[in-house]
């Protein structure tokens, strides 16, 4: 039997024919990148924060409760306030850098918390605001069985979504609002904060897209209003690829005693040295192509920044950008109308070194072709089936060393299985009904 066809789906057919989008499942402008966002195109915004956050030492700008750490230890040690919370952390906190036998875990793993921000792989959600569940009458637009915080208690540390300006409001919109709206993107910090509050030993990284080029300082009063620009960390010149990026990016550890937690990419904006925890994506990350619509079609080629293609992604590496991988598939409704692609859902999120599309041998081929650098952030849809999180712990090398994460993971079985099958159901009907217009 098939759901009831809700409100978003007749939106989309009409929104996405009449406009004849190339594809609704993902659209990534990369905005206003040529004008002067690119590396090396920072300007004094970048680094003009005042901020010297260092592997060494931390003057946090954005911190208010100075906090002092070690790098050597695993135990954080944080002399005039704690941010460590459980009986153990404290234990941890209380003990302080002389008792290195305690284990504080970071990112869900003790192995995690000496390793730089760089130097760890980020496993991360696309269109993580985007839900194919009740909230959206099972939208065949929605990315994610799961919201960002149930992502994030199941060890997702990387939340993209697309922004856009609705009504003079940053809204959380799916290709255009009138298809799929989250929501503010105010209320959807507010939670990410929320969660941010009650796991202060967690490093978070948002990936927002620029869907209609919004100032900085536009997202900047929305950081500011939600609450969460207090967690913002601001980079100094080092963690530019100008150096090293793997080695220029602080530990988990100093960025957890800092309790500056959240790393923030646009795609694009210029930066502001009013806000300098939001960081221009461009700058930092270079990414393979997302527009995949066959499982054998995955590449790890340098798709954007469109400045270092010629370049290539060897040398990107090379000049320290941290790649992003792309790894998600899309199916044609239409010649001009695309959405995920569910049906293949648990071959394309598998660890899997062998099978054609999974994610385990997306990546490592990837590894290989990048001269042995892991990706530092990944982005897949539906996130619990594979699962997706077992391929970052592979290449985190933390299998056998995970801590605290909640259900809807998930685990090998995924509770999702019904409603994957429903939405291929959908998808069924409407390409049907796509063929009657
Ligand atoms: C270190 O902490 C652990 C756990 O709290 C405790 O059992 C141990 O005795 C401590 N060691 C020292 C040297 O303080
Ligand atoms: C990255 O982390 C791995 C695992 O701990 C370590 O062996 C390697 O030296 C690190 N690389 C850099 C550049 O820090
Ligand atoms: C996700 O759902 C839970 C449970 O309904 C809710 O408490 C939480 O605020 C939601 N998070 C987001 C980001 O919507
Ligand atoms: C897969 O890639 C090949 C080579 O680039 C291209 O010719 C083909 O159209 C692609 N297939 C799909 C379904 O995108
Ligand atoms: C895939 O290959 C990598 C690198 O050789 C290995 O660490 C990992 O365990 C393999 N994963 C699976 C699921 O076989």
């Amino acid at each position: 039997m098939l759901p009831p066809l809700s409100s978003p789906l007749p939106a989309l057919l009409t929104t996405a024919l009449l406009l004849g989008l190339s594809s609704v499942a993902c659209s990534i402008p990369q905005g206003g990148f040529g004008g002067g966002g690119g590396p090396g195109g920072g300007g004094s915004g970048q680094n003009g924060g005042g901020t010297t956050t260092t592997t060494t030492s931390t003057t946090p700008t954005i911190t208010l409760a100075p906090a002092t750490y070690t790098t050597s230890s695993p135990v954080l040690s944080a002399s005039s306030t704690t941010v460590l919370s459980s009986a153990d952390n404290a234990a941890a906190a209380a003990a302080g850098s002389s008792n290195s036998s305690v284990s504080v875990a970071c990112n869900n793993s003790p192995s995690l918390c000496t390793r730089s921000y760089g130097n760890i792989t980020h496993m991360g959600a696309h269109d993580s605001a985007f839900l194919r569940d009740a909230s959206t009458g099972n939208s065949i637009a929605g990315n994610q069985y799961f919201n960002a915080t149930v992502a994030l208690s199941a060890g997702i540390r990387l939340l993209q979504a697309q922004v856009h300006l609705s009504s003079s409001t940053l809204e959380l919109c799916h290709t255009t609002c009138s298809l799929l709206d989250a929501g503010s993107l105010e209320a959807w910090l507010g939670k990410i904060k929320h969660w941010m509050d009650s796991n202060p030993n967690e490093v978070v990284t948002l990936l927002l897209v620029n869907s209609d080029n919004q100032d900085v300082s536009v997202f900047g009063s929305v950081f500011e209003s939600s609450g969460i620009s207090s967690y913002g960390f601001a980079p100094s010149s080092s963690v530019t690829p100008s150096s090293s990026a793997s080695s220029g990016w602080p530990t988990l550890q100093s960025m957890i005693a800092a309790n500056t937690r959240l790393v923030t990419f646009i795609a694009s904006i210029t930066p502001s040295s009013a806000y300098p925890y939001l960081l221009n994506e461009w700058t930092y990350v270079f990414e393979n192509p997302y527009d995949v619509t066959s499982l054998s079609n995955f590449t790890c080629t340098l798709d954007r920044p469109s400045t270092l293609v010629g370049a290539g992604a060897v040398s990107a590496v090379g000049s320290g950008y941290m790649p992003l991988l792309n790894h998600f598939a899309d199916t044609s409704l239409t010649s001009s109308i695309e959405i995920p692609d569910v049906s293949d859902i648990d071959t394309t999120n598998s660890p899997s070194n062998t099978t054609t599309g999974a994610l385990g041998l997306h990546a490592y081929s990837c590894v290989r072709q990048w001269g042995g650098r892991k990706p530092v952030f990944v982005l897949v849809d539906f996130y619990d089936h594979g699962p997706a999180i077992t391929t970052a712990d592979e290449l985190n090398g933390i299998t056998g060393d995970v801590t605290g994460r909640g259900g809807s993971s998930g685990s090998a079985s995924s509770s999702s299985s019904s409603s994957a099958s429903r939405a291929g159901a959908m998808v069924g009907f409407l390409a049907a009904a796509v063929l009657l217009v």
